[in-house]
């Protein structure tokens, strides 16, 4: 049926993907879905015969992005009516919004929320049968669905979702609002998947999970430390890695596990968000800024040498001169390996949006720029402590612009490394540049 109908088009797909890892993991899944029906991939969405938007709306730029680039298709598309347009993902999941975009940008074909992913086949056939808009945004989750089909396009890392949705409510974040609420994968699924990446030459696995911590708080029979332990049975020279965890559900348990696990790398990332306790408390982190501190010593405490990076907001709502310090000296105390720093940015239904006390652009800018300085200043410290050192990389990937490999090593590090035929190997390097917060190098022996 789906081949009959693909007959009258070229065949190739473009999936357009903004926001977090679980977005992209979740192209993957879409491009699996696509390449199952006979469609071939293509990267520039001009030349494609369905273009597929998987959006993000965590601020508002990225919606800017997005919407932009939807719009900017418009064009094309009087020229090529066959083209078809499907906007999914975070964006199209908010209130309202999927009547919106179709007012819009008419010309859109398909718009699916996030708990509708799985079903874009159908759509996509009802679309070519009824030729009108298909619309189709649960407002609830569903049970999770196993056995999507995936195209990877992140080898040797692969991506294994471990929860979907999110439970905590943070004031300033739409997350909860457009993924539900959370589910944990059955353990049994999730090994399935390790073990067929594993088989298949995969050398890195990344746990996905909003607050991957509270893995099992709802199956009650397994729970994130445990699960370490069972992916690191698993046999195979591999990384485990994970993304994101929770302060507040980080437990002495998961720690010890983390450290005793043969497989996981030395880096955590551990989002902070802000260094006063009234702006957490605000934000209902459900942690204050001695507990965060706890938790990064009891990282240390089983491993010394880890290398934690985190997430941290300015311009909160009532964020004071005097709040930012308490931000400013966290990071100084704590010495993060790499910080993804934001200015707070109102989401529509959130209640962080509807709280007096906004903070005007060039207060958040001054501060955020004041932040970006201070942590690249660590990061260059940090990077020449490597200098004329040996570290063991997993090569990722190639960069064209740099003409050189590059991968990281277990702390995160990014390095730039000379070499043939590495992708996917554990190569040693000997750092012989250290920029910002890259490494520079050269290829000291092939790990067989
Ligand atoms: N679940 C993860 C992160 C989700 S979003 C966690 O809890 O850590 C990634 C980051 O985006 C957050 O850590 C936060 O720093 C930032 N973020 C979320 N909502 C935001 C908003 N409304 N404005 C600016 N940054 C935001
Ligand atoms: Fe958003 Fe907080 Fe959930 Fe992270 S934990 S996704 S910041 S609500
Ligand atoms: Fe991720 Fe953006 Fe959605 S950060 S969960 S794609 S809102």
């Amino acid at each position: 049926m789906y081949h009959i109908i693909m007959d009258n088009f070229t065949g190739k797909y473009c999936v357009v993907t903004y926001g977090c890892q679980m977005n992209l993991h979740e192209s993957e899944k879409l491009a699996g879905i696509l390449e199952d029906l006979g469609f071939t991939r293509i990267d520039n969405e001009n030349n494609a015969d369905i273009v597929v938007f998987n959006t993000c709306c965590i601020r508002e730029n990225a919606e800017k992005k997005a919407e932009g680039n939807i719009g900017a298709l418009k064009r094309i598309k009087r020229n090529k009516k066959d083209m078809i347009i499907a906007v999914g993902g975070c964006m199209t999941q908010q209130a309202g919004y999927a009547d919106k975009l179709i007012k819009e940008f008419p010309f859109i074909d398909i718009v699916f929320g996030t708990h509708n992913l799985e079903n874009f086949a159908e759509m996509l056939t009802e679309r070519l049968e009824n030729k009108k808009h298909v619309v189709k945004v649960d407002e609830k989750e569903g049970k999770i669905i196993e056995g999507t089909k995936k195209t990877r396009s992140s080898f040797p890392n692969g991506w294994v979702n471990i929860t979907y949705g999110c439970n905590n409510f943070c004031t300033y974040c739409i997350v909860p609002y457009v993924r539900g609420r959370e589910r944990s994968r059955a353990p049994e699924a999730i090994l399935d998947e390790c073990k067929q990446l594993l088989d298949a030459g995969y050398k890195e696995i990344t746990l996905l999970g909003q607050n991957v911590n509270s893995y099992g708080q709802d199956l009650k029979t397994v729970d994130f430390a445990e699960l370490i332990e069972r992916i690191s049975a698993l046999d195979g020279d591999f990384r485990l890695r994970f993304m994101t965890n929770h302060p507040k559900d980080l437990n002495e348990k998961m720690v010890k596990a983390i450290a005793e696990s043969p497989k996981t790398t030395r880096s955590v990332h551990l989002p902070v968000q802000a260094g006063s306790d009234r702006i957490l408390k605000l934000m209902n982190r459900h942690y204050t800024r001695a507990e965060y501190l706890d938790k990064v010593a009891l990282l240390r405490k089983y491993m010394p040498d880890i290398a934690i990076t985190t997430d941290i907001m300015v311009g909160f709502p009532t964020e004071t001169d005097e709040d930012f310090n308490d931000t400013v000296s966290l990071v100084k105390q704590v010495g993060f390996a790499g910080a993804f720093t934001f200015v707070y940015s109102p989401r529509t239904g959130t209640p962080a949006a509807k709280m007096a006390g906004q903070i005007p652009e060039e207060v958040s800018k001054e501060r955020i720029m004041g932040l970006i300085d201070l942590q690249n200043g660590i990061n260059r410290a940090q990077s020449k402590s490597y200098l004329g050192k040996e570290t063991e990389i997993l090569c990722e990937g190639f960069d064209e612009k740099k003409n050189k490999f590059l991968g990281r090593d277990t702390y995160g590090r990014m390095a730039y490394f000379d070499g043939k035929d590495l992708i996917g190997k554990f190569v040693n390097v000997k750092i012989t540049k250290a920029g910002g917060i890259s490494l520079y190098g050269e290829l000291v022996s092939v790990k067989q």
